[in-house]
């Protein structure tokens, strides 16, 4: 199969690892992560779609892809860093997965003084009326080889998401993202763990996948959401992964640079990819 970047905070460069490889042509990067999955069956599989149609529709052609060549996009939670490209495709009749509070209630960004709108648009929401997704919390299999990891349970303290509000039914609460799910793909090399912004934490995703599985965990790849987070919490979140047994990472979107330095570091299965870049397991 093979693991594509169609959109992350930064794009990639040709020297990488043996491993990560980076197709050519001028990508667009944006704040956001859209990836795409090509299993060894012929299907494909979007996970999250960036924050901008136009860098998404120049990053596809790029790849030499339309709608038309998707089988089903998955949508991890409801941030419009990763709704972007949404609208369009569901416009071209691509089907939609996702988790059934994905798209409900307002939701914000509430640092002290810092306070927005992080939801997905009007247009985006009007749409989902005429082309609904199907809505699942539970693991499902989308094609064969590519798993939903159903809802994560928050089974440690230290990957609690803060300043993040929802405000459903009139009634402002704190947001734990409890609709992010994570993908698992089956490769020949172990199991692949896509995660979106990892919210839910990228120790409690891979805690759950590996209650589900005795497969050997090759790699994780996707946002960590570890912008801001303190030392001591990198360092529990690499323990936490070294301990599950996961053999590569692949940091990328809302992880942070520190967090990124700290796992090229410490960690040494570290890979670093981003837009346009390509990994074949
Ligand atoms: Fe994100
Ligand atoms: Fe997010």
């Amino acid at each position: 199969m093979r693991l594509s970047c169609v959109i992350d905070d930064r794009t990639g460069s040709r020297d990488g690892s043996r491993i990560v490889h980076k197709a050519s042509g001028n990508f667009l990067s944006e704040h956001g992560i859209s990836l795409l999955i090509e299993t060894s069956g012929g299907k494909r599989v979007l996970m999250d779609t960036g924050s901008s149609e136009k860098a998404f529709s120049h990053n596809l052609e790029l790849l030499g892809l339309g709608p038309d060549d998707l089988d089903l996009v998955f949508i991890t939670h409801g941030h419009y860093d990763h709704l972007g490209a949404l609208p369009m495709l569901l416009r071209e009749g691509v089907p939609c997965h996702t988790h059934p509070l994905t798209f409900q209630g307002k939701r914000f960004f509430d640092a002290p003084g810092k306070r927005r709108d992080i939801g997905p648009s009007q247009e985006l929401l009007s749409l989902l009326e005429e082309f609904p997704p199907e809505y699942d919390d539970r693991p499902r299999e989308l094609v064969p080889g590519v798993w939903t990891s159903g809802e994560i349970r928050r089974g440690n303290r230290f990957e609690r998401p803060v300043h993040f509000t929802v405000d459903r039914d009139g009634e402002e609460e704190e947001d734990i993202i409890i609709e992010e799910q994570a993908l698992c793909v089956s490769t020949r090399k172990g199991l692949l763990v896509l995660t979106g912004c990892g919210h839910a934490g990228v120790v409690n995703i891979l805690s759950q996948i590996r209650r589900r599985s005795d497969r050997k965990l090759h790699m994780v790849a996707g946002g960590f959401h570890l912008v801001n987070a303190p030392p001591s919490t990198l360092l529990k979140t690499m323990d936490g992964l070294k301990k599950i047994g996961v053999e590569k990472v692949a940091p990328m979107h809302c992880t942070g640079f520190e967090a990124t330095k700290m796992f090229s570091d410490r960690f040494p299965g570290f890979e670093l990819m981003g837009t346009g870049c390509y990994i074949d397991l």
